[in-house]
């Protein structure tokens, strides 16, 4: 059990919790802006109007910035800012990706951190980017790794971050978040995942988080560095991430970039702005794209905030209603990458059942995708435990002679038979397929309904259907059932 985080909601591998500080508690899932302390965009304490409740900063910039080192060290942190929320700073670690060395090493900047009264402080781990070789992630890995053991010592009573590392190489994630568990962290960010972001690779996104969560407790927090685009934040907390830092509403608002949860708008591009936070009600997109480069940016960054955070009030209010899935595949078609990122999630959806919630809200089928819910796979793993025998009937409608058999399954796509005595409860009487779909959602059902027959060796089975049945997998069905026609 994690000291500093209770989980008080689920639903797939999101959840509702409460992440305790030193500065009071926060309700994740949730997104820390991202401030720069050389250049506040929008002043930390007025970070809370849009709904932010903790925030991120560098302390390598503090560190290496005279005048804010000063100030830090003997005002501390919170008053140096002028935020009295939780506040993490992340360590060197991007500086020294891309520029190579930086002049602090890791005791320096976690004793740094301590010192200047961080809430949550970051080792100098090294983010190794995506498809370098395997020896070199394994290498960085490992000098990572020793690294964060090494934090823990000069950590003081700050809390502290373990980030989780290992590139592309899906093992290496895996290994590195066992370890790094072992080792014992407040919070675990999974890191260099910015460059998978920037080029829309979501699938290996994907990959990255379910691999890393696979070596993690189910109570370790987990930050998902770098991320805070509102698109794919549902997509990332329906896999258990709890942490986001955004610094895209501020880059994005420089470069006159508009946010939505559908994707990015360049302000010239618009005519209409889609959203009602107070920005978009006050001016229109002619007027913003209009205004000189600092009140634009202000402006855009503001609206970004809002609908960052509108975005995670709606992640928690669907979790609470047990309905995430539906929304990340709404989320998850407004961008074709973004609809492998939610394919590829399905390919994990047995591993994701074993820990969602049993009961939730109705289900809608909303596509292909649909059939492969963890939801599906959990029902049908809890089916195969049912013991049948003799010659069993399973039948698409519910007017036929069912004289002669000793038991009797009725059909629901894309879930596959039930018995007579689920057709009240969820999700069987509380799914709905429309007309339209239901050719690829009855083919779904088929395939379940085979597996079912091939996990009952011994029962003899006739499947009973009508024409719109007629599917391409009556096929595998032939096989093993003997098949009755309705007319
Ligand atoms: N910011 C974005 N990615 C990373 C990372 O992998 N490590 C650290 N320390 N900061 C980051
Ligand atoms: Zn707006």
């Amino acid at each position: 059990m994690s000291d500093v985080f209770e989980i008080t909601e689920k639903d797939l591998l999101g959840r509702i919790g409460k992440l305790y500080t030193p500065h009071g508690i926060v309700e994740t899932p949730t997104v820390m802006p991202v401030i720069n302390p050389n250049l506040r965009l929008i002043e930390p304490r007025e970070l809370k109007r849009y709904g932010a409740q903790m925030l991120i900063t560098n302390s390598y910039i503090i560190y290496r910035t005279e005048r804010l080192r000063e100030a830090a060290l003997s005002k501390g942190l919170h008053e140096m800012l002028d935020f009295d929320g939780p506040i993490m700073t992340d360590s060197g670690s991007f500086q020294l990706s891309v520029y190579g060395s930086v002049e602090v090493d890791n005791p320096g900047i976690v004793s740094f951190e301590r010192d200047i009264g961080t809430d949550i402080g970051v080792p100098l781990d090294i983010p190794t980017p995506p498809d370098v070789p395997y020896a070199r992630a394994r290498e960085e890995l490992e000098i990572t790794l020793a690294r964060e053991a090494e934090a823990k010592a000069y950590k003081g009573d700050m809390l502290l971050a373990g980030p989780v590392q290992g590139s592309t190489h899906l093992d290496l994630r895996e290994e590195a978040a066992r370890r790094t568990y072992e080792i014992g962290f407040d919070i675990y960010p999974l890191g260099a995942v910015v460059p998978l972001m920037e080029t829309y690779r979501y699938k290996d996104m994907v990959d990255v988080i379910v691999r890393s969560k696979m070596g993690l407790g189910p109570d370790a927090v987990v930050h998902l560095f770098g991320a805070g685009h509102p698109m794919m934040l549902a997509l990332a907390v329906a896999l258990g991430c709890d942490l986001f830092d955004s610094a895209a509403y501020a880059l994005y608002a420089k470069d006159g970039r508009y946010l939505t949860v559908d994707g990015t708008y360049h302000i010239g591009q618009l005519t209409h702005l889609p959203c009602s936070c107070p920005v978009c009600m006050a001016h229109t997109a002619k007027e913003i794209a209009g205004m000189d480069d600092a009140t634009r940016t202000r402006l855009l960054a503001e609206h970004n905030l809002y609908v960052t955070f509108a975005e995670i009030r709606l992640i928690k209010q669907s979790i609470l209603d047990g309905d995430l899935m539906e929304l990340v595949e709404r989320r998850c078609r407004s961008h074709p990458r973004m609809l492998s990122g939610l394919k590829q999630m399905m390919n994990y959806s047995a591993y994701i059942e074993k820990f969602d919630r049993v009961t939730k809200s109705s289900f809608f089928y909303l596509g292909p995708e649909s059939a492969r819910r963890p939801e599906v796979i959990h029902y049908n793993r809890l089916l195969k435990n049912l013991q049948v025998s003799g010659k069993v009937l399973i039948t698409t409608r519910r007017d036929v002679d069912s004289r002669g058999f000793d038991r009797v399954f009725h059909v629901k796509a894309p879930f596959g038979v039930f018995p007579e005595e689920l057709s009240e409860s969820y999700p069987i009487g509380q799914s709905e397929v429309i007309p339209e779909l239901d050719c690829e959602a009855r083919e779904a059902a088929l395939q379940n309904i085979a597996d079912f027959i091939s996990s009952h060796p011994g029962t003899q089975f006739t499947f009973a259907y009508d024409q719109p049945w007629e599917c391409q997998s009556i096929e595998r069905l032939a096989a093993i059932a003997g098949l009755i026609r309705l007319g």
